[in-house]
């Protein structure tokens, strides 16, 4: 088999930039380990930024965002037992929307499929040949092959396409952190209307929510954390505990449907492309989930890309897809700090009675400064993206 991009891994990366490719009229391959129903089905993020959305509506795919999508201004931060509510759009503009990942993958997959572009489930990549673009993978029980111009890596951070880059080129940045996310999903009613950062001397909880009476929910706990020490009760209570206020209604409790625990990375792969390959999204880059920015990195990655590859494929001229690291990098690299800066500030980080202090200082600047507001909000709504795709 032969196309132009093959493209590696049916996360956001891959189906948007898949998406992108087809509305340019280029051809592609999108090969994914895992069945429809399972990418269909895993609970990972909710939160979109503005230029993501945007690219959503580009896309032809969003009618089901526009429906149930729920546009939020911002976030409320709690500590002390005190609110504060961070209205980032009326400093900023633009909204983050809630929106679950696996249905922005199943409104991707919904239109490859009636589309009737090739879409390969249970088809497991072992290899990738940098040079030639040859791929290979198992299915059904057998080898196949696929040669491709370029081959998109967007396999996510256990993916076998960055390892397809030669050690000695690779530049990789990466700090791991000693405490992972407790998840859950549950049938309760949020506890407040847009999502809430708790910052308690027990350490992080996330109230977010995925509709008027589904929540979603995230603890911090030490790495190494067994999901059975966590029946449900000790994580209501931990919840509870967390988040009680002076000022705020008392957290509900429902069935938890969904549990799941997420390590605390951050990492780039600096060497974002070598020969035919180009690394997109999780496969290139890790930041921590404590402002929600890896789909939507994912998405600027391929925006990107797409936009490389419309000016190759049309013109033969090559400084776009060049200048593909360097021209993501910077957004990335602002990504990863604001990442950094909500992870630190908000989790506890060690018995040090320095690093609380220091934390809390910036969480009352952050509280007494529309300066320091304004500059999260530009991160949190949504940099611009560094290329239209
Ligand atoms: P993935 O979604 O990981 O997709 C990679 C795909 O490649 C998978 O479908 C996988 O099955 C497939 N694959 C892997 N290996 C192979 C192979 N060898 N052959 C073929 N296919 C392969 N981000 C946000 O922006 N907002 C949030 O609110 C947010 N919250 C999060 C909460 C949690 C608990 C977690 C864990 C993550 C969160 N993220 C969030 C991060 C976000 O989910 C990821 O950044 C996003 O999924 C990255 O998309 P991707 O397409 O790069 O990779
Ligand atoms: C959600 C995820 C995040 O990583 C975050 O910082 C806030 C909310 C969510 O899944 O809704």
């Amino acid at each position: 088999m032969r196309t132009q991009v093959a493209i590696v891994g049916a996360g956001p990366a891959g189906l948007v930039l898949a998406r992108m490719l087809e509305l340019q009229g280029i051809d592609s391959v999108v090969l994914e380990s895992r069945s429809r129903e399972y990418v269909e089905k895993r609970t990972r993020a909710g939160i979109l930024e503005q230029p993501t959305v945007d690219v959503v509506h580009e896309l032809g795919i969003g009618d089901r965002l526009a429906a149930e999508g729920m546009a939020h201004d911002g976030f409320h931060l709690r500590f002390d037992r005190t609110t504060h509510r961070f209205d980032f759009h009326s400093l900023v503009g633009g909204h983050a929307t809630v929106y679950p990942q696996q249905k922005l993958v199943a409104d991707l997959i919904a239109a490859r499929v009636s589309s009737g572009l090739p879409i390969l489930f249970g088809a497991f990549v072992k290899g990738i040949d940098t040079a030639t673009g040859r791929v290979t993978y198992e299915r059904d029980g057998h080898v196949h092959e696929l040669d491709a111009d370029i081959v998109a890596g967007c396999d996510g951070f256990h993916g076998v396409a960055r390892t397809a880059i030669p050690t000695a080129l690779r530049r990789d940045r990466s700090r791991s952190y000693p405490f992972s996310w407790l998840g859950i999903l549950a049938n309760s009613t949020p506890v407040s209307d847009e999502g809430m950062y708790c910052a308690h001397e027990n350490g992080l909880s996330v109230h977010s929510m995925r509709g008027p009476a589904v929540t979603r929910q995230y603890l911090q706990v030490p790495e190494g954390t067994d999901l059975a020490d966590w029946p449900d009760d000790r994580i209501w209570d931990e919840l509870a505990v967390r988040s009680e206020s002076h000022d705020g209604a008392p957290l509900d409790r429902g069935e938890i449907v969904d549990r799941s625990l997420a390590p605390l990375r951050s990492f780039v792969s600096e060497t974002m492309s070598h020969e035919r390959l180009f690394l997109l999204g999780d496969a290139a880059h890790i930041v921590p989930p404590t402002g929600a920015k890896g789909l939507n990195l994912a998405v600027s990655d391929a925006a990107v890309l797409s936009h490389a590859l419309g000016r190759w494929f049309a013109t033969g001229a090559r400084d776009a897809l060049d200048a593909y690291a360097a021209t993501c990098l910077p957004r990335i690299w602002a990504a990863q700090l604001f990442s950094w800066t909500l992870t630190t500030t908000l989790h506890r980080m060690s018995d040090d009675p320095l690093d609380a202090r220091l934390r809390f200082a910036r969480l009352r600047r952050w509280v007494e400064s529309e300066a320091e507001r304004t500059a999260l909000g530009e991160v949190y709504l949504g940099l611009p993206f560094p290329s239209r795709w």
